[in-house]
């Protein structure tokens, strides 16, 4: 079993949007036994809110469904819990880091340094444009596919 967990700040906009997109593309694949994927914040402050309307409102459009996600806080537990911690940008990575005391830590990334993009997932809370956070977590969720059925590759 491969655990996921996606992390951005408010836990209601991107990281629910790459944790939902990759929940599809796994189911899709057929692989939804073997990888399991969550999703946190690094603030407190939408704990147990759902996603944003607007993430919503995207993933509906593509058929994908937000039902019973619900944000919460990264915790210290996480680390040892997920063989993936990723975060949507460098400011995410830099406080998972800080907060789960690891410094240095490989299991730690950027979503989008999977892809060509390599930059920060920008934020639709500031943006609005929730059609680029679907099209970039459709993007990274490939790759990061991608890296768990061949890590060799990576
Ligand atoms: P997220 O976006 O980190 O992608 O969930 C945000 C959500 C809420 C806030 C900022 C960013 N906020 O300031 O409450």
């Amino acid at each position: 079993m491969i655990r996921v967990l996606f992390v951005c700040l408010g836990n209601i906009c991107r990281s629910p949007m790459a944790e939902a997109v990759m929940r599809d593309l796994v189911e899709q694949q057929g692989l939804s036994a073997e990888i399991k994927f969550d999703s946190a914040g690094t603030s407190s402050w939408h704990i147990d809110e759902p996603p944003h309307k607007g993430t919503q409102a995207k993933l509906r459009e593509y058929g994908i469904s937000t039902s019973g996600m619900c944000a919460r806080q990264l915790t210290k537990n996480d680390f040892e819990a997920f063989d993936y911690i990723v975060g949507m940008d460098a400011s995410n990575v830099q406080n998972i880091r800080d907060m789960l005391g690891e410094p240095d830590s490989q299991k730690i990334f950027r979503f989008l340094d999977l892809t060509s993009h390599k930059m920060d997932v920008p934020d639709p809370w500031y943006t609005g444009d929730f059609q680029e956070t679907y099209g970039l977590a459709v993007e990274g969720c490939e790759a990061l596919l991608e890296l768990i059925l061949k890590p060799s590759r990576a």
